[in-house]
């Protein structure tokens, strides 16, 4: 069993990510403690105790704290923000901006208050408009507001990439830039299966094909669930992160960060490569980019600022 690290992490919305979220960062002992919040009554207790439970079986030291008071989660080291509604099908995520910027704008609330000092990872849809307004109602330093979706991308796209080159998902390499919606940008040029170019083991028309069910990864999912959205995914993408921050890593994930001058873009949330360490976003990594993949950045840019609008006509910022 290795000793969990002596960090405090609350989750926010005990949703399927958010349970998903807890279970995983207690279960690789990430904080000493992990609390779960959620406004229904009984939902993040009952999760709770039902991981503090299963510690016993999986050898887990991490205690995981239910509750409905925003003062329990005071002094986090790291808060992950999955509160909001999933899409339905048929749904983009740009269709739960005023209901999920509500949400953030009372989660932000408490976390300034209670959690001066913490790194925070948004998840909520959608998703770099969710970061930009979370920081914004924050006023923390951008480092340490960061959003989850391009860990998410990249991994949809590397799995794609494994069952088409048959090769395993563990040598796939694959980097999604951009915005977490329709208009991200995957980079087939920046994909490599143990070193080896992905372009040197597929045709091009494949790439394009996989990069553009990569596109609608998320709906995919969401059509076939039905109900409900991606978990298991989405909240691994968020533990990675959360765990290059609170073991200082410094990983290099593809990350909502916000831009100041980087790809040529100024106070703008967009996926980008980051290195995460114990202060946040250490470093954005600036990629060499084909003009098509210019032309691909400017559109999500374009997208995530039209959604900036959107908020400021709803009078949220
Ligand atoms: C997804 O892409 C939930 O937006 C998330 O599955």
């Amino acid at each position: 069993m290795r000793s969990p690290t002596p960090a405090k992490i609350t989750v926010v919305g005990a949703g399927f990510v958010g349970m998903t979220c807890a279970q995983r960062a207690a279960e690789k002992g990430l904080a000493r403690e992990v609390c779960l919040i959620d406004v229904l009554p009984g939902r993040p207790q009952g999760i709770a105790l039902d991981l503090n439970q299963a510690a016993a079986i999986e050898g887990v030291s991490t205690r995981v704290v239910g509750t409905n008071e925003p003062s329990d989660t005071a002094g986090s080291d790291l808060v992950i923000v999955t509160a909001g509604r999933p899409r339905k099908p048929g749904m983009s995520r740009s269709d739960l901006l005023e209901v999920n910027g509500r949400v953030i704008v009372a989660v932000a609330e408490y976390v300034r208050e209670l959690s001066p000092d913490a790194v925070v990872i948004v998840v909520t849809n959608p998703l770099d408009t969710m970061v930009h307004l979370m920081r914004a109602k924050l006023a923390f330093p951008a480092r340490r507001v960061v959003g989850m979706a391009g860990v998410l991308d990249s991994a949809r796209f590397s799995w794609f990439l494994a069952e088409a080159t048959g090769a395993s998902v563990l040598d796939v390499d694959a980097m999604v830039l951009g915005a977490h919606g329709d208009s991200m940008v995957p980079m087939p040029e920046s994909c490599t299966v143990n070193g080896v170019a992905a372009r040197d083991l597929l045709d091009e028309k494949t790439l394009s094909d996989l990069a553009a069910r990569t596109r609608r990864g998320g709906a995919e999912i969401v059509e076939l669930l039905g109900t409900g959205s991606a978990f298991y995914a989405p909240a691994s993408g968020a533990v990675a992160m959360a765990a290059s921050i609170l073991r200082d890593e410094r990983r290099l994930l593809p990350c909502a960060c916000l831009l100041n001058g980087e790809y040529g873009f100024e106070g703008v949330y967009t996926g980008v490569p980051a290195i995460l360490g114990s202060r946040g976003v250490e470093r954005i990594v600036e990629l060499p980019l084909s003009t098509e993949a210019r032309i691909q950045m400017q559109k999500t840019v374009g997208a995530v600022e039209a959604d900036i609008e959107a908020l400021h006509g709803l009078g949220l910022l």
